[in-house]
């Protein structure tokens, strides 16, 4: 009786995984794409893993198209006319599974990550810590960042042939420590890591980018009780860090004085303790640092390389900067109200922003149980979408026949009409409710540093 009950429980499971791969595959099947990523999501996790995954995606939608399937769930669009449906404000579409992979560990429990908030857990954090990213607050920071920048030009002053990329992680850390805090860890001072911090975002970011096509096994392998059990995972440096500045901080006599993002988290907190618990700032303090260090020191380091490629564009913008300086509206170093401003500069940075998005990966959404037309075609409910960034950012409509040359010039020259859908396809920070939170400090950070640089330096690329 035994052997064929269990042929019995073989035969129904086999069946049970037949009949779920052939309803994921019929469900999409008006959607082209590669051929096992049609069944399986370790289609994406594969190419994830291994170089030129967004080389692949680019190719990709150029043989089939606007819409690729990219798993037996999973839709990567390519079609900027996309852009405001599936980052709709209202309704707002859920964030995908994705987004688990972007959750870190601390003391062997997942810690609450802004990016990977549901939406009512978000909103409540915006409404009660929003304030501390808003344009009104963004001179709170500028003479932190005046200040790591000071520290920037002594250690490249030091150390004048160096890896600039290095350097800037170790600015963009530092800077944003003291922006959450008005304190640094010292990563410029010491020029390298300190017990591992600057290495633990870094890894989330990878860990994110490696892991984003299977949450369910990121779980059992990484996250779950046993996992973080077994591979003894202690608490993130990142986590340790911020703790203890942030006890400091209640403890602190002046703590009334400060103008950082801490003082702002910890009055907003005060003043809606039922929307933000207590332990949640440590989360929201530390998604913050993690989004914004890696992101805004690899976009500097492309535009360095970008500008050393092309060398009139270098040219123009050392020249903007020079007549600024002769002029006496630009100061070394340059305050925010005098390069906020400056066309070129903006140009330059948005066109590296373009070619070389840092977050090139899909931004994964839902779409509502009733479905929606995308590109032309109706994708029904429950499937999970996400435009691909650079893919968008070629679009030879909406950027030129020229798209995948960087120009800066395309965004001075665009008339009114063609700025504003170069605007609404740029898509380097999201779009919708869940844009990036720190887009304002981002450019703030970026309009002092270039031209920091290339006032102070000869920045050059190893020939
Ligand atoms: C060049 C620099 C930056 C780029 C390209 C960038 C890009 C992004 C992107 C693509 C997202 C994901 C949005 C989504 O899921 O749809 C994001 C989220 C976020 N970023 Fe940035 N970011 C940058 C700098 C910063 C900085 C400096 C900070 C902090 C001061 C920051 C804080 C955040 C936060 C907190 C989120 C989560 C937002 C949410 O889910 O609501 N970012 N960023």
């Amino acid at each position: 009786m035994a052997a064929p009950a269990a042929i019995s429980l073989a035969v129904g499971g086999l069946l049970v995984v037949v009949v779920h791969l052939l309803r994921s595959y019929f469900s999409l099947s008006h959607i082209p794409g590669p051929f096992w990523a049609k069944f399986t999501n370790l289609w994406r996790f594969k190419s994830q893993n291994s170089k030129g995954h967004t080389t692949r995606l680019i190719a990709l939608h150029k043989k089939y198209g606007k819409l690729v399937r990219l798993g037996p769930n999973h839709v990567s669009i390519s079609d900027p006319a996309a852009i405001p449906i599936v980052y709709s404000t209202n309704p707002t579409w859920k964030k995908g599974p994705s987004y688990y992979g972007a959750v870190p560990i601390s003391k062997k429990r997942t810690v609450p990550s802004i990016i990977a908030m549901d939406e009512v857990q978000h909103t409540a954090v915006r409404k009660s810590v929003g304030r501390a990213f808003t344009t009104n607050s963004l001179l709170d920071y500028e003479d932190s960042i005046e200040a790591t920048g000071r520290e920037l030009v002594e250690a490249l002053t030091k150390n004048p042939e160096t890896d600039i990329g290095q350097w800037l992680q170790f600015f963009a850390m530092d800077m944003l420590i003291r922006v959450a805090f008005s304190d640094t860890l010292g990563l410029l001072g010491k020029g390298g890591d300190i017990d591992g911090t600057l290495a633990a975002v870094m890894d989330r970011f990878d860990h994110w980018g490696r892991w984003a096509a299977v949450p369910d096994i990121d779980f059992l392998v990484n996250k779950s009780r046993l996992a973080t059990l077994l591979r003894g995972v202690g608490d993130s440096p990142l986590a340790r860090v911020g703790m203890n500045k942030l006890e400091a901080r209640k403890n602190d006599v002046n703590k009334e004085t400060y103008k950082d993002l801490c003082s702002k988290f910890l009055e907003g907190q005060a003043k809606y303790p039922d929307l933000m618990r207590q332990d949640a700032i440590l989360g929201v303090i530390m998604s913050t640092i993690g989004a914004g260090a890696d992101t805004t020191a690899g976009t500097l380091t492309y535009t360095l390389y970008f500008l050393s490629q092309n060398p009139a564009a270098r040219s123009k913008l050392e020249q903007e900067i020079k007549d600024g300086l002769r002029a006496g509206t630009l100061s070394n170093p340059p305050r925010w109200a005098e390069v906020n401003n400056l066309p070129y500069l903006d140009a330059v940075l948005k066109e590296s922003m373009r070619v070389l998005p840092v977050a090139s990966w899909g931004l994964d959404r839902v779409v509502p149980p009733a479905g929606a037309m995308i590109a032309g075609k109706f994708i029904p409910g429950g499937t999970v979408v996400g435009c691909q960034i650079d893919a968008v950012h070629l679009d030879e409509e909406v950027y030129g026949k020229d798209s995948t040359s960087y120009r800066p010039e395309r965004w001075l020259e665009a008339n009114e009409d063609q700025r504003r859908r170069m605007d609404r396809s740029f898509l380097t920070f999201s779009a919708g409710k869940r844009v990036c939170t720190g887009i304002h400090i981002a450019w703030l950070e970026m309009k002092k540093t270039l031209p920091l640089l290339l006032m102070n330096f000869n920045v050059s690329s190893p020939s």
